[in-house]
């Protein structure tokens, strides 16, 4: 795959991040509720903060590790969140899922369509046999995205409940 992928779905469209995007992303990243539930994203989120995610998605994107698609709402048509796949080995062609969403579209279903088109994106062109997701128990939201999307819940280990979905259980 040379060109970044980009996906449709009924309300987004999934797309590699621009450098105009910055302006929305630290609009809608430079939230607590966001930072608190995600590892790469600091509390205050500035300009600088955004450049270095651009730089760390284009050498994900070429290591071909890690897809970190912008989220744009096609209604408003500017980035509202993103949606990631990870291999975090390549040796098992597992595959971490991770998203967030602005707060202004919290509770609206777009991360469970984002989810949906990437889940297949992972088994039908990455090539993935298993793809997991871990969030906190707290996180209702993020679980039921999770659950609507087929992912079956595995024994909690400590705070954090994880996910996960087969190739075999995809049912695309
Ligand atoms: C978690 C998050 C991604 C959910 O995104 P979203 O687009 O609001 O999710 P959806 O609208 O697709 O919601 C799916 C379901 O969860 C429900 N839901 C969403 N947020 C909720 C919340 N805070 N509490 C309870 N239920 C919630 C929705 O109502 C929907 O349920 P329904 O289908 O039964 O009506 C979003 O709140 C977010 O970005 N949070 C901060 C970052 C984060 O937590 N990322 C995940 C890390 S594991």
């Amino acid at each position: 795959m040379d060109t970044f992928p980009k996906l449709y779905t009924p309300r987004l469209i999934l797309r590699k991040m621009d450098i105009d995007d910055v302006p929305s992303l630290v609009k809608y990243a430079n939230n607590p509720k966001i930072s608190d539930n995600i590892v790469n994203i600091p509390y205050p989120y500035r300009e600088p903060d955004a450049a270095f995610r651009m730089s760390f998605i284009v050498q994900g994107f070429k290591n071909k590790n890690r897809y970190v698609f912008s989220i744009e709402s096609k209604e408003r048509k500017e980035l509202i969140g993103e949606i990631s796949l990870h291999f975090l080995d390549r040796h098992n062609n597992h595959l971490q899922l991770a998203y967030w969403i602005g707060e202004p579209f919290w509770g609206q279903g777009l991360v469970t369509e984002a989810a949906q088109a990437v889940i297949k994106f992972g088994f039908e062109q990455l090539g993935a046999d298993l793809i997991y997701a871990d969030c906190s128990r707290e996180n209702i939201g993020s679980q039921k995205v999770l659950l609507k999307n087929g992912m079956q819940q595995q024994p909690v280990k400590g705070d954090l409940i994880m996910f996960r979905i087969t190739k075999e259980e995809f049912h695309g």
